[in-house]
């Protein structure tokens, strides 16, 4: 309120400054004005009078003398004439003067220079009046007298005073006006919006950082709210860090954290900084219209690094494929991240079109990605492709150039970059090097079609350390290195030694990050999930995918379309929740795929769909983490059918967000995580009889059973987090030797 009326205050002393002195200014130029009329009818009258009178005079008062003034002073305004001799004695005055005349008024004592005349106000009779003096002289113009007109001038008075009056007013009317415009606009756009940001900050600084209770949208705060909003989402971190730690102690377990693995990571590498390397980025740059959005792409690598890399600082070396990329990065092509909190570098490198389709929708996803995963889409291997993958794994060589030594520690991602690790120990034999291979590895006969195994694996045999997600793919990948290379195998320690260089082959289960969310999801309900998707529903089923053809998602929507087959007293009240993000649509069979998911979707809709309920809801798009986690908390069951999955994070992103223990998880038997998740419904996706029985198994199981799995599930994915994952790869590499 204070600083309302101190800005009032100012306001209308301004305004009334002003407008005072305009006023000011008016009325002395209107009084110039109306005092030079006055004085030109004054002298109109007495220069008539000054001719016929000025012989006149010396002879006294006159009958003559009398006639001449009454006639002369008619004039509107004019009080009426005087003349006085030399000796300032009335010779002759006007009827109507001569009642309130005064004895000598004081312009006879005033100098006329010459023949001109001289103007004054004086009073006369209370009353403010003009009076004009000129001088008359006789034929042989020797001075004779003075003619005084005494005219009117009161009403200039009442004039000036009125323009005092008009602008007091008008000043009354502005400075009313405007204080009740500055209170209205300093209570909409100063105190209102401080008071919702004042609500806002408290509501976050409880830790409730939701999307519901929005920030103040005026332009005056953004700068502000931004920062507010990024700062309370890192205290909402680390505050959910801090109780986690707590309980922790409290349990006196040896639970790996964030802050954990940041303080082993420093103890392990010192101040050297952990460099990591994948093809797909952890933030894109796209570009909408005017704007550009940073996203985090759908990918389970991206899931599991960044938080790591948000805990330990370093630099991620990634193909910069979003259509703004380049506007984003310095002129080392790096960028901090994330953007609302930086924490990492990302290091970006550019490929051409050609490098990126043979390199990655060729070799990577056409070969590689169906060799290693057995779900019967056939590899297809064209030497061109191969010759772009080799090209963009050297041209990623050159780019890591001038952020490693011979000292540097680098963990190498997945199928893109079989053959990096060999350039890599080429250059810098004793570089530490991990590989982690983030999908299955087949059996030997499996990847025997491949034409360039033997460069593949001898490419992967220049890390140190090469992880898979379970033991069944290291044994795989140890047999296969048997049956394809040259070099000497220990079973017993899972090593492989070629050309003097050792390479440990190991299991690592990846894993995601335990911690809760920033998001405060109570508000969003499963009422309103299913109302915003313009369903009728009380039971909700969800699946969330990349669009791959590994998913299993044909095969889950027939088992919905089975168990509703089977149980018509679920219709009206079961819907399955598909979000499917668009994956690699370049290729035909990803193309064809999405069309395929969404036939099969309005065919299952088609048979069932009743009112405003329908069995199946498939939601395709790009959903960020904070969209997906209502889905998560108030799903009823979780699908996870995948036909062949190295891990599936999404399994381990369910039971995180499944705080309440409300939830089932469907898991095929054919993915890493169904090793540890025991508790899990396991299934065969290719049977669709025992997935559509196992929907009703979730559906009827007790909440108490409910509870005791999913605690279970918990305990194992809370114990073998990511940061575990990444301690224990991190631990490995750091204890190796190079002789
Ligand atoms: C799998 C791979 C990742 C990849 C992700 C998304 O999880 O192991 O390396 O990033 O799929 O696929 P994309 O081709 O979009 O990167």
């Amino acid at each position: 309120m204070k600083i309302t009326l101190r800005l009032i205050f100012a306001l209308v002393l301004t305004i009334t400054a002003v407008s005072g002195l305009f006023s000011y200014f008016t009325v002395q130029s209107e009084k110039v004005r109306l005092t030079g009329e006055l004085e030109h009818r004054a002298w109109l009258v007495a220069e008539g009078l000054k001719e016929s009178i000025g012989a006149l005079i010396p002879k006294g008062k006159s009958r003559r003398l009398d006639n001449i003034l009454e006639r002369i002073a008619t004039s509107k305004q004019v009080i009426g004439v005087a003349v006085y001799g030399l000796g300032g004695e009335a010779i002759a005055v006007t009827k109507e003067l001569s009642k309130v005349l005064p004895v000598k008024p004081k312009i006879l004592f005033e100098k006329i220079e010459g023949d001109g005349g001289i103007g004054a106000y004086e009073v006369v009779a209370e009353k403010q009046a003009y009076l004009f003096a000129v001088p008359t002289f006789d034929d042989e113009d020797s001075r004779t007298g003075t003619v005084v007109v005494f005219s009117d001038a009161s009403y200039i008075d009442e004039y000036l005073f009125d323009i005092w009056r008009r602008n007091f007013l008008r000043t009354l009317v502005n400075v009313f006006l405007i204080s009740i415009i500055t209170l209205v606009v300093v209570r909409w756009s100063i105190v209102g919006p401080i008071a919702h940001m004042a609500e806002w900050i408290k509501h976050m600084s409880r830790g409730k950082v939701d999307e519901t209770f929005k920030v103040p949208a005026d332009e005056l705060f953004s700068p502000i709210s931004k920062e507010v909003s990024s700062l309370a989402k890192s205290l909402a971190v680390a505050r959910a860090r801090a109780e986690e730690e707590a309980q922790l102690r409290q349990h006196a377990e040896a639970i790996w954290t964030a802050e954990r693995l940041k303080g082993h990571v420093r103890a392990k590498l010192g101040e050297r900084k952990l460099i990591v390397v994948s093809n797909r980025e952890p933030f894109m740059h796209i570009r909408q219209g005017r704007q550009v959005q940073c996203i985090s792409p759908a990918s389970g690598l991206v899931t599991a690094l960044d938080p790591i890399l948000k805990a330990c600082g370093g630099v991620w070396v990634a193909h910069g494929s979003g259509n703004a990329d380049r506007e984003t990065v310095d002129k080392n092509n790096m960028v901090r991240v994330p953007p609302d909190n930086p924490l990492y570098d990302l290091k970006r490198v550019w490929l051409t079109q050609e490098e990126e389709e043979g390199y990655y929708y060729g070799f990577s996803n056409e070969g590689l990605w169906p060799l290693c995963h057995i779900a019967h889409t056939r590899p297809v291997f064209r030497a061109s492709d191969w010759a772009r993958y080799q090209e963009v794994n050297f041209k990623f060589a050159k780019a890591l150039e001038d952020t490693i030594d011979d000292d540097t520690h680098i963990f190498v991602q997945d199928y893109h970059f079989a053959l990096l690790p060999r350039v890599i120990r080429d250059k810098h034999p004793k570089a530490k090097l991990a590989v982690f291979w983030h999908i299955p590895w087949p059996n030997p006969e499996a990847f025997g079609i491949c034409p360039w195994r033997r460069e593949i694996l001898h490419g992967m045999l220049g890390a140190d350390i090469l992880g898979f997600h379970t033991q069944f793919h290291c044994n795989n990948f140890l047999e296969t290195v048997d049956r394809n290379l040259e070099c000497r195998i220990n079973w017993e320690r899972f090593s492989i030694t070629r050309s003097g260089h050792t390479t440990y082959v190991k299991p690592f289960p990846i894993s995601v990050d335990f911690t809760p969310p920033p998001y405060d999801m109570a508000v969003k309900g499963k009422e309103e999930l299913f109302k915003e998707n313009g369903v009728k529903g009380t039971l909700l089923g969800l699946g969330v995918d990349r669009l791959d053809y590994t998913k299993g998602i044909l095969e889950r929507f027939r088992a919905v379309e089975r168990f509703l087959e089977k149980n018509p007293e679920y219709r009206g009240l079961f819907t399955f929740v598909q979000i499917g993000a668009p994956s690699r649509e370049h290729i035909k069979r990803y193309h064809d795929f999405i069309g395929e998911v969404s036939a099969e979707a309005d065919r299952i809709n088609w048979k069932f769909q009743s009112g405003n309920w329908r069995p199946i809801v498939f939601l395709r798009r790009h959903f960020s983490h904070a969209e997906i986690e209502p889905y998560y908390r108030f799903a009823d069951l979780c699908m996870v059918t995948s036909l062949h999955d190295g891990m599936n994070l999404v399994a381990k992103e369910f039971i995180v967000s499944q705080a309440d223990s409300n939830g089932a998880l469907i898991l095929s038997t054919f993915t890493g995580a169904s090793r540890e998740l025991r508790d899990s419904l396991l299934i065969n996706p290719y049977d669709i009889e025992q997935a559509a029985d196992a929907i009703k198994a979730a559906l009827e199981m007790s909440p108490e059973e409910k509870e005791i799995r999913m605690k279970r599930m918990r305990a194992v994915v809370r114990e073998n987090n990511i940061f575990k994952w990444a301690a224990d790869i991190i631990t490995e590499l750091t204890q190796i030797r190079h002789e």
